[in-house]
């Protein structure tokens, strides 16, 4: 199995950035999970929500396409960009760098 660097920035400044390892296949938001980093998933990960919305700084051919689904509910995320995603949606093929918006922002949101 492969393993691949996945670096994650915080727009929250009171978090220093870190750089975990993940296997091919997993999610960033079970990446996240893995790593005890917040990143919101109010529909427990099945493409139905909003709150696991990331920007891919690096590495976004390293994930595969979005899908209609998922680009429907990015459109209704907070402050979407070209960058954005789901995490629950991007399955890691390679080394990418990840940006966590800032969770407090985030309804629903739980620590
Ligand atoms: S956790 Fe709801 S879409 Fe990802």
């Amino acid at each position: 199995m492969n393993i691949y660097d996945v670096h994650f920035l915080f727009d929250d400044e009171t978090i220093a950035p870190v750089t975990v390892k993940a296997a091919e296949g997993e999610t960033i938001l079970e990446i996240c999970e893995e790593n005890d980093i917040h990143l919101n998933h109010n529909c427990g990960g099945v493409c139905a929500c909003t709150t696991c919305h990331i920007y891919i700084e690096a590495g976004m051919e390293n994930l595969p396409e979005m899908s209609d689904k998922e680009e429907d509910y990015v459109d209704r995320a907070i402050n979407p960009r070209i960058e954005s995603r789901l995490g629950c949606q991007c399955r890691v093929l390679g080394p990418v760098t990840v940006r966590i918006p800032d969770q407090g922002l985030i309804i629903g949101h739980e620590h």
